[in-house]
């Protein structure tokens, strides 16, 4: 086993905090207050190449591994997670599914824009009536020669607001169910698409969040991705890859809230000590640092696997039930560490305890990493690259 990380590696981690505390701290209150998208800030990771990380270069992306990508994701998720959200879905959700999928065509219309960062993405999946039961689709697209004609509406999509392109699932053929269902490519500024309002949200306030409406939107045929009826595989497989880019925002929130805890813990004194002098706080800080530990490397094994072309199916799943739970437990217990001080604003804790909460729901919800991990498990899938007597039965 190696736990080492290559100096490249090290780099794009190194760029990506230093980027997170001069560039995303000083205004991230501010955005967050007011739910100001952070648009100057989303330019400047671009022209880092955080946009397009893992795309190759020949498609204008930074050619980057998963690993790289979970490290960035990290660094910046403890301090900004509507910043990293936003990266994630334009990494993880667009750029991937566009190039692992794609036909030379799309990559050269669309994932050249996308991996730069001159377009935004969105992954418009979810419906009103279409969460965790995504094979449900009531958006349809309907097959009319030589274009889809496209109805619906989406909600909580990410990028809602400022994306040019959506990749959006849709049913064609409702007779054969989840594989009847298509994936198509579709411009923002076409006639029929209806941005609608900005949700007024717990956390990741400044993260553009909207439903979307699509009335008789004409969907050129060369604009689905693979062959008909691949549009519910196709957001399976990139939601596999999504969950680690969420599993480490989680890993994230849960390092930068443990960071504050521990700072803070040296520096207040209660009872003629500093804080962490007492048990009951240092054994709070042994606690939080034990669970990140422990979902770091669950995060980076499923990256790594992911980078070798194993299945990270469950690995994901797991990674990201697991981190999230760790963000949400570690975060609220920094507020504790923090008292009074924890409760307000300035100090960022209770920040990045109201942004833990969306990684326990978005890109699958606990329930559906449990569905996911339970049928694996039942099934008596292998764990992957493990020695033969590791390899639960
Ligand atoms: N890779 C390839 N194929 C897969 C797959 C995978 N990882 N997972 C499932 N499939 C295939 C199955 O093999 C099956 O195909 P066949 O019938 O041809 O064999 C088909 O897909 C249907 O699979 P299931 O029977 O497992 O489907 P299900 O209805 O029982 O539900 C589920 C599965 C896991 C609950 C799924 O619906 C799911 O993941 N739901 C959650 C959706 C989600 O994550 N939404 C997030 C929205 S995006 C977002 O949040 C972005 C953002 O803004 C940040």
């Amino acid at each position: 086993m190696n736990f080492e990380f290559t100096e490249e590696q090290l780099a794009v981690q190194q760029a990506a905090r230093d980027f997170a505390q001069n560039v995303l701290k000083p205004g991230v209150i501010e955005r967050d207050t007011h739910m100001t998208y952070p648009k100057d800030e989303v330019r400047q990771m671009a022209e880092l190449g955080f946009m397009g990380m893992m795309v190759s270069p020949q498609y204008g992306g930074g050619g980057m591994d998963t690993i790289s990508y979970v490290l960035a994701m990290e660094e910046l998720s403890k301090v900004d997670n509507s910043a990293s959200v936003i990266m994630s879905v334009n990494n993880s959700l667009v750029c991937w599914g566009l190039e692992a999928f794609g036909t030379e065509e799309q990559k050269q219309k669309y994932l050249t824009k996308l991996a730069t960062g001159e377009y935004i993405g969105s992954f418009c999946l979810s419906e009103p009536e279409a969460g965790s039961d995504a094979t449900s689709q009531s958006t349809t697209a309907e097959d009319m020669g030589d274009y889809y004609l496209l109805n619906g509406t989406k909600n909580w999509i990410t990028n809602g607001g400022t994306s040019d392109i959506h990749l959006v699932i849709a049913q064609t053929n409702p007779e054969l169910g989840h594989r009847g269902i298509n994936v198509l490519i579709v411009e923002t500024k076409w006639d029929g698409v209806v941005i609608g309002a900005k949700e007024d949200k717990l956390g990741i306030r400044s993260s553009d969040t909207h439903t979307i409406m699509y009335n008789d939107v004409k969907v050129p045929k060369e604009n689905r991705i693979g062959d008909d009826g691949f549009g519910f595989k196709f957001a399976m497989k990139t939601l596999s890859g999504g969950r680690i880019g969420i599993a480490a925002q989680a890993l994230g929130i849960a390092g930068g809230a443990y960071e504050l805890a521990r700072n803070y813990a040296g520096e207040r004194k209660a009872f003629g000590k500093p804080i962490n002098q007492h048990q009951a706080i240092a054994f709070k800080l042994a606690d939080m640092a034990t669970q990140i530990e422990a979902a770091k490397m669950m995060v980076y094994r499923s990256a790594w696997l992911k980078d070798n072309n194993m299945n990270y199916d469950r690995a994901s799943a797991m990674a990201k039930v697991f981190a999230s739970e760790t963000a949400m437990e570690v975060s609220t217990e920094a507020v504790q560490v923090h008292g009074g001080y924890g409760f307000v604003k300035e100090y960022h804790v209770e920040r990045l305890m109201r942004d833990a909460k969306i990684t326990q729901i978005y890109e699958g919800t606990s329930e559906v990493q449990r569905i996911v991990i339970s049928r694996s498990v039942i099934k008596g899938e292998p764990f992957e690259n493990m020695a033969p007597n590791m390899v639960h039965s």
